[in-house]
Parts: structure tokens; C-alpha cells; sequence
């Protein structure tokens, strides 16, 4: 089983960044907790990060064909970017859109998601641990056709 983690702008700065927000950890302590997880699970897990649009769109579009499942934490792209959307929306497998804040109880702009209707499912308020939660259902369904 082959999952990719996306994170978008300015997550590179968890940690650091609105800390009452956004938590202490680190991406890459994220990135290592959900790729010893995987490890534990069979599963292969390869984690990115970019502050620039194109390269996430690029990026989908470059691994999708050997994917088995996508995690995206798309930043404030959640809420604007249609030509990410675009990009996931050619995606045949399990899209999961994660946030670490509650975005529906922050500032209104934050309340739309245009990558949603194109996500398989979301989790948001829940910290790192979405992530990790994220995770463990994908590797749950891999054996289930049911859900795109
Ligand atoms: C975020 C929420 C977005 O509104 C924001 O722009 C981010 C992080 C989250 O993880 O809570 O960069 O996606």
C-alpha cells in the first residue's frame, strides 16, 4: 500500500506557527509518527510539503497512478485553490482532507473548503492527531472498494 501525505503553505513552520492554533509539533515529527505508523502497518508512506501551489498540483498529478490513498492538510489553498481541486479531483483513489484547527469555528473565510467535495472525507479540529486518524482509515478500507 502506497500513501502520500501533502501538507500546503506555511506548515512548514509547525511549531512555531500560532502554536495556540496550531500545536507544538513539528511537521517533520508529524511526518515521523505517521510514517513509523505506516511502517507498523505494511504500509509505504512518503510525506511533502510546499508553500507553492503548482508544485502540489504537480505533485498529485505525478504520483496518483501508484497511490492508494492521499492525505491533505492543503492550508489556506483549502479555501481558494480550484486548480488543486482540479487535480485531486482526477484521483481515483481515497482523498482525506485534514486540518488541525477547527476551521468552522474560525474566521468565516475558513468555512469554505472547495477541496471537500472532491475529498472522500475530513477531519479538522482534532491537532496532529487528525492526521494520524486520517491514517488509520486508510489503512483500514484497504481491502474495501466501497469507498472512493
Ligand atoms: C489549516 C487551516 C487553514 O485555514 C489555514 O490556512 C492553514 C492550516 C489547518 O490545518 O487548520 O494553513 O489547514
Amino acid at each position: 500500500m502506497n500513501l502520500f501525505v501533502m501538507h500546503g503553505p506555511n506548515l512548514n513552520m509547525l511549531g512555531q506557527r500560532q502554536p495556540e492554533i496550531y500545536g507544538t509539533m513539528t511537521l517533520a515529527e508529524i511526518d515521523a509518527a505517521l510514517t513509523e505508523r505506516a511502517r507498523s502497518a505494511g504500509a509505504q508512506l512518503q510525506s511533502m510539503q510546499s508553500n507553492h501551489e503548482g508544485v502540489l498540483i504537480d505533485f498529485v498529478q505525478a504520483v496518483s497512478s501508484q497511490a492508494d490513498g492521499f492525505i491533505i492538510n492543503p492550508g489556506a489553498f483549502t479555501h481558494y485553490s480550484l486548480a488543486l481541486r482540479d487535480a485531486l479531483a482526477n484521483v481515483q483513489v481515497p482523498i482525506i482532507e485534514v486540518h488541525l484547527s477547527n476551521v468552522y469555528r474560525r474566521e468565516p473565510f475558513r468555512h469554505t473548503s472547495v477541496i471537500a467535495p472532491v475529498a472522500t472525507g475530513q477531519i479538522a479540529g482534532l491537532g496532529w492527531r487528525g492526521y494520524l486518524l486520517a491514517l488509520e482509515w486508510l489503512l483500514a478500507q484497504r481491502s474495501d472498494t466501497k469507498w472512493r
